[in-house]
């Protein structure tokens, strides 16, 4: 009996010795499950950069809700760069720029949330923010807390001035502060895909962009003298066309906010939106709902196209085939349809004859496939709303320059 009792103490020393200074285990990773289809929402730096304020804020969320937008399901409301003071107060707390939001943060974003929105803020993993704001490096938990305490509900963080620091590590340790401060905040990581954020966001994020920023144009390059490169809609997703093996529900690729409704024509509003559909990016609108044509909200709010993008299997889609500029864009949907998209991407009108049995789709990714010499599907034209027969015809249509038809395949 002694030697029992001698063992199991010297048994139970040995585990209290092994454990010692290893007690305390950090819940890490994001919060699961807050982004299951693409977040829907608007953002201002697109078209006010960082001229924001409370009045316009309050503007556009209440435009949110009269015009359909949050219905469509826009619910996110976010200020990007320039929200903030360029010190933090003595307490070394973040503080949101007085002038710009004289009613104080806490009451804009008591607003938003008393109008059925969600409210999303900026910052960045850098000491600085990309215009020059306080940076959250090194301030990562007292950051955190303070945007649980403000209760915001998305965090866009970005990644200037990060010179010598490692990014999953940096992205870590924000995903751990704001799960520590127990706030669910959806983390929306922004590192332009410089280190590949879509190998090991997954665990930290809930969507990242994989892009440097959008420009208002079909397909151009934008260079800004300071040497970098802003792009056209088309040069994004042609860039990461072949990334999409790692997007999906709760982690998504990020391809930028809209320009829907800023620069381009109607017809190329309408391109930029099919494609941020098929591609399953977040749908966050970057224009100024102030001044929103009725085409822009009309392109904006399509349930066809908004049902191709919140599908629930979350794929992005793939680009069939191309010929002299005409494009034939696929995304397998749930319930075995298919959204099909065809672009014209030149200068010129182009006439479609589409041979479906000619062309069986394989989603070599996913594993899924769609043999029309099996399989006859019913077709709906999603922005004109109506049926358009089947796929046992040819599909023939007139295209204009830089226009889409996008249609689901229904089997
Ligand atoms: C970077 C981001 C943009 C925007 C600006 C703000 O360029 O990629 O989306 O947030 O910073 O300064």
């Amino acid at each position: 009996m002694k030697k029992l009792l001698l063992s199991l103490l010297l048994g139970s020393m040995t585990f209290q010795g092994f454990s010692q200074g290893n007690v305390y285990k950090q819940e890490t990773g994001k919060f699961e499950g807050l982004a299951m289809t693409p977040p829907m929402g608007w953002n201002s730096w697109n078209t006010f950069a960082t001229n924001i304020d409370e009045k316009m804020v309050k503007e556009t969320a209440d435009i949110m809700v009269s015009s359909g937008m949050a219905a469509a399901g826009y619910n996110y409301i976010v200020l990007d760069d320039g929200w903030m003071a360029k010190e933090r107060d003595s307490n070394g707390d973040l503080v949101p720029d007085p002038v710009k939001f004289p009613g104080g943060m806490k009451a804009l974003i008591d607003y938003v949330h008393s109008k059925g929105l969600k409210f999303g803020l900026y910052n960045c993993a850098g000491t600085k923010t990309c215009a020059g704001y306080p940076g959250t490096r090194g301030c990562e938990y007292q950051d955190a807390r303070f945007y649980a305490k403000l209760e915001i509900d998305f965090l866009k963080y970005d990644w200037c001035n990060t010179a010598g620091i490692n990014a999953p590590e940096a992205y870590g340790t924000m995903s751990n502060a704001l799960k520590k401060a127990g706030r669910p905040i959806v983390f929306s990581l922004c590192e332009w895909g410089d280190t590949q954020v879509w190998n090991w966001g997954k665990p930290i994020g809930n969507l990242w962009r994989i892009s440097g920023d959008i420009y208002p144009c079909f397909d151009c390059e934008y260079k800004h003298p300071e040497n970098w490169s802003s792009w056209g809609f088309m040069k994004i997703v042609e860039m990461r066309k072949d990334i999409r093996k790692f997007s999906g529900p709760d982690h998504w690729n990020d391809f930028d906010m809209m320009e829907v409704g800023n620069e381009m024509n109607d017809t190329e509003d309408k391109s930029h939106f099919a494609m941020w559909c098929m591609m399953a990016s977040p749908l966050i609108a970057g224009n100024d709902f102030r001044k929103m044509s009725k085409e822009t909200l009309a392109i904006l709010t399509n349930k066809e196209l908004i049902a191709v993008n919140q599908d629930k299997l979350g794929i992005q889609g793939f680009k069939l085939s191309a010929e002299e500029g005409l494009e034939v864009w696929v995304k397998p949907l749930s319930d075995g349809n298919w959204a099909v998209t065809f672009l014209n991407r030149t200068d010129a009108p182009k006439k479609i004859n589409f041979d479906w049995k000619k062309n069986p789709i394989k989603d070599v990714d996913f594993g899924f496939e769609a043999d029309f010499n099996k399989t006859v599907f019913k077709i709906k034209d999603l922005w004109k709303n109506k049926e358009a027969g089947t796929t046992k015809k040819n599909f023939t249509a007139d295209l204009a320059s830089h226009d889409v038809i996008t249609i689901r395949l229904i089997p």
